[in-house]
């Protein structure tokens, strides 16, 4: 479904990501792990469009997308649910299901996989928060909408960056069974960005470690579960677990 390679890119400032190969099949789920600064919004934002790239290829389901803008890239089937969420504080519930819908013939309602009604079936604390504004809801509900959000695009790949940042753990669990299992029952890939190799290894099938902007390591989930510690060198620390997650800094992506 996705497919980078030789992927090249980065800011005016300078080159973020040094000649990346992955391949995501389709209907998998693959993880992109890394500490602060890696490069993993970076990477998710050059397959959503936002970022360009500089030398490489970006194809999706065979197609090359290299030099598609970001609203093209969205309308081929890239869902991106950002860092942060970014909901919109003073919209509520609804209205942000009913903007990320649109405008859509009634044609186009009734073939659409994802609904404003679908959505809250699959999410049910959204119907139950649907008169809510954004600046209501938990971090929890938050991060559900902006699923939600991504969903009403109808993608076919779904880029997921952090999702779990500073959630409690029971809704931590709740996102990694949507990633793991309910939305590839559905037909999506998903790329999830994710600073923690055990969230990695829990939801996805493939899971590669990023250091500065270069692949240091590839394996599988089963891998990764058998040893641990491989993933901790790759990244450069000791031990897998028990290390504090870096402090979310305030995003610096300036779109
Ligand atoms: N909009 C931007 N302009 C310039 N540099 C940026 C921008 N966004 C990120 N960077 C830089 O790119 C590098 C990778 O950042 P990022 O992709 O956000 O990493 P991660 O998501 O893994 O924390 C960092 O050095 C960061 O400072
Ligand atoms: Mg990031």
């Amino acid at each position: 479904m996705l497919s980078l390679s030789s992927l090249t890119a980065g800011y005016d400032g300078g080159t973020v990501l040094h000649g990346l190969d992955l391949e995501v099949p389709e209907g998998s789920v693959h993880a992109v792990v890394g500490h602060n600064g890696a490069g993993k919004t970076t990477l998710i934002h050059t397959v959503s469009g936002l970022v360009s790239t500089s030398s490489g290829r970006v194809e999706l389901a065979g197609a090359d997308v290299t030099r598609q803008p970001a609203h093209r890239r969205a309308c081929s089937g890239v869902g991106l649910v950002p860092q942060g969420r970014r909901v919109f504080p003073g919209l509520t519930v609804q209205e942000h299901l009913a903007l990320a819908f649109g405008r859509r013939s009634r044609r186009e309602r009734a073939t659409a996989q994802w609904t404003p009604e679908n959505v809250k079936e699959l999410l049910p604390r959204l119907a139950e928060r649907a008169g809510h504004r954004g600046r209501q809801l938990s971090g929890g509900e938050q991060q559900m909408l902006a699923i939600a959000r991504a969903l009403l695009g109808q993608p076919r790949l779904l880029l997921l960056d952090e999702p779990t940042e500073g959630l409690a753990p029971l809704i931590v669990q709740d996102i990694a069974d949507l990633i793991k299992k309910t939305l590839p029952d559905r037909g999506l890939t998903i790329l999830v960005a994710a600073p923690r190799p055990a969230f990695a290894a829990d939801v996805a099938d493939r899971v590669t470690i990023l250091v500065a902007g270069r692949i240091a390591d590839e394996f599988s989930a089963k891998e990764l579960r058998d040893e641990p510690d491989r993933a901790a060198e790759a990244m450069g620390h000791a031990a897998a677990e028990g290390a504090p997650a870096s402090p979310s800094r305030a995003e610096t992506v300036s779109l």
